[in-house]
């Protein structure tokens, strides 16, 4: 079933785990992603960037495909569809009307008056549809869809502040993650995440989940994030079976059968992962 993030996510700060946040890039990787999840009964949100819904058409074609995909394979988890990093309300309102479920306003680049006054604006459209909203704090670096940008870390009295004016439903504090590949170790800051935990009600999202060790993911949920967004790593996934496919099968012209030869590398991390983030 098609729902808002509010309950899986709070579920997940009360019992301690975290909640699948995979991009989606095409129908194959939706299916496989809702096939997996469902066949580990678990739930799952689907990011959608910009980026992603212009490729595949529109957040029209995303979302009835979508709810098409949970109707025809009879997906009986729940499923967030998720706008990841929409920059302005008119994208998340675009999004909203098209049939998402839950968006992230990504207001961080302006300055904090300027991100609470867009994030509110979005709260409210997406609030009277029963759409949940995700904000960023901070800056989160690296790379993602060609949109690159430097790292600063949030700070807990923003955050606090900011959840209070807009009244968001799950916060993304920029902490050292970054999207895209890391250099070297992850080196994120474990104090003040459980500090902004401690002093919000609200769960917590850590972006850029690709690269960061079991090790530290484990410790990220003791600290009370709640949703872990994973793009890269799904696709590099792919891609490693891909190369080997076309490598082994050069002939091989049929796009059904290139585009599946990922499928498996897909399934097999999307089972790491819900292990790593012991999801319920
Ligand atoms: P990665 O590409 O590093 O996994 O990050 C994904 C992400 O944070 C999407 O918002």
């Amino acid at each position: 079933m098609l729902v808002n993030s509010k309950e899986m996510l709070l579920n997940a700060k009360k019992l301690h785990y975290a909640v699948p946040h995979f991009n989606i890039n095409n129908l194959e990787w939706t299916k496989y992603i809702l096939e997996e999840m469902d066949k580990l009964e678990k739930p799952v949100i689907l990011g959608v960037s910009e980026g992603a819904a212009k490729y595949m058409g529109g957040w029209n074609v995303v979302a009835k495909m979508v709810q098409a995909l949970i109707e025809d394979l009879n997906i009986s988890i729940d499923v967030c569809l998720h706008v990841d990093h929409g920059s302005s309300f008119e994208t998340c309102k675009k999004a909203i009307d098209a049939g998402f479920t839950s968006v992230m306003i990504d207001a961080s680049k302006h300055s904090l008056e300027e991100n609470i006054a867009i994030t509110k604006e979005v709260v409210e459209y997406a609030h009277q549809r029963g759409v949940t909203v995700e904000a960023e704090i901070g800056h989160i670096g690296g790379s993602e869809d060609g949109i690159t940008g430097s790292n600063f870390n949030a700070r807990l009295d923003e955050c606090e502040y900011l959840v209070k004016e807009t009244n968001i439903d799950s916060l993304a504090p920029a902490l050292g993650s970054v999207h895209g590949l890391y250099k070297g170790e992850p080196n994120l800051d474990f104090e003040t995440m459980k500090q902004i935990n401690d002093a919000l009600e609200i769960p917590l999202v850590l972006h850029g989940g690709t690269g960061i060790p079991a090790s530290q993911i484990e410790k990220a949920i003791e600290c009370g994030i709640s949703k872990i967004n994973i793009n890269t790593e799904l696709q590099i996934a792919w891609h490693d079976g891909v190369k080997q496919y076309i490598k082994e099968n050069i002939n091989t012209y049929d796009p059904r059968k290139v585009i599946a030869s990922g499928e498996k590398n897909i399934k097999e991390t999307i089972n790491l992962k819900v292990q790593e983030f012991k999801t319920k």
